[in-house]
């Protein structure tokens, strides 16, 4: 593991993915633990995709052998596809179910993601922020970044207000999520997504990249000018923010 100052910007965090996760996770459980001491609930900001897994299973591994306790964990995840009912294979309700909530003794009603199947997308963006905030609003939120810089589904075009609302799938994210469609033309071209401003007052915030695919993305959220443009680069505004990363997402 080293800990490096790169690219000038933030200290990021280099190493095998799963030391990193572990970190990731003892940070979660050492808050976890905090928390329940003091009869109070933690508020975690979920992620979905290919990037949080192997801290789900670390979590899930975690609450089988040693016992971590998710009993006094709220979730509240960044988004969810337009048009997915929540029982829907591939809707992030169904993907947090199979890695994380089914697997831990979290409370049910404890879990919040963004409904897909809104009539008013209006309304259900602003419920979902009225309940963020009626829980005291996100006290540990998880990222990963796409490979066109967006966080939750927030696109390039994306400014530091946005709040919770309806967006259109940028065209290089839905290339990504193709294959697990069974091909572009039955991936969503809508999702309901957390905004950047939300995801911006949480009191912390890991980002995790993995592979050489976002090396070039991770430079530039990293480094490159603060702007809607890449909306992870507003991050580094953030001093809470740590930046988790395996050695080919860093680069050199
Ligand atoms: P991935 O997606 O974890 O599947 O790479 C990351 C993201 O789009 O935020």
């Amino acid at each position: 593991m080293i800990s490096q100052k790169i690219l000038g910007i933030e200290k990021a965090n280099v190493g095998e993915i799963d030391e990193l996760v572990s970190r990731i996770a003892d940070e979660i459980g050492r808050r976890m633990l905090e928390r329940t001491s003091q009869g109070r609930n933690l508020v975690l900001g979920l992620a979905t995709g290919s990037t949080p897994i192997p801290l789900y299973a670390e979590l899930v591994r975690r609450h089988r052998e040693k016992g971590l306790s998710f009993q006094n964990v709220v979730t509240f995840n960044l988004d969810e596809y337009e048009g997915l009912s929540p029982e829907h294979p591939k809707s992030y309700h169904s993907f947090m179910q199979e890695h994380l909530f089914n697997q831990v003794d979290i409370q049910p009603k404890n879990t919040f993601l963004p409904l897909g199947t809104y009539e008013k997308p209006f309304d259900e963006a602003r419920s979902y922020e009225e309940k963020i905030k009626a829980h005291g609003g996100i006290d540990l939120q998880i990222l990963g970044i796409g490979r066109d810089g967006h966080i939750g589904f927030n696109e390039p075009g994306s400014s530091n207000r946005t709040r919770t609302r309806r967006v259109i799938l940028a065209n290089e994210t839905r290339e990504d999520a193709a294959p697990a469609f069974g091909g572009i033309q039955n991936v969503p071209t809508h999702a309901m997504t957390m905004g950047v401003g939300t995801i911006l007052e949480a009191r912390r915030i890991i980002l995790m990249a993995w592979g050489a695919g976002k090396r070039e993305i991770v430079a530039e959220a990293m480094s490159g000018d603060v702007s809607a443009d890449v909306p992870a680069t507003f991050l580094q505004d953030r001093l809470n923010t740590a930046w988790y990363l395996d050695g080919a997402a860093a680069g050199d």
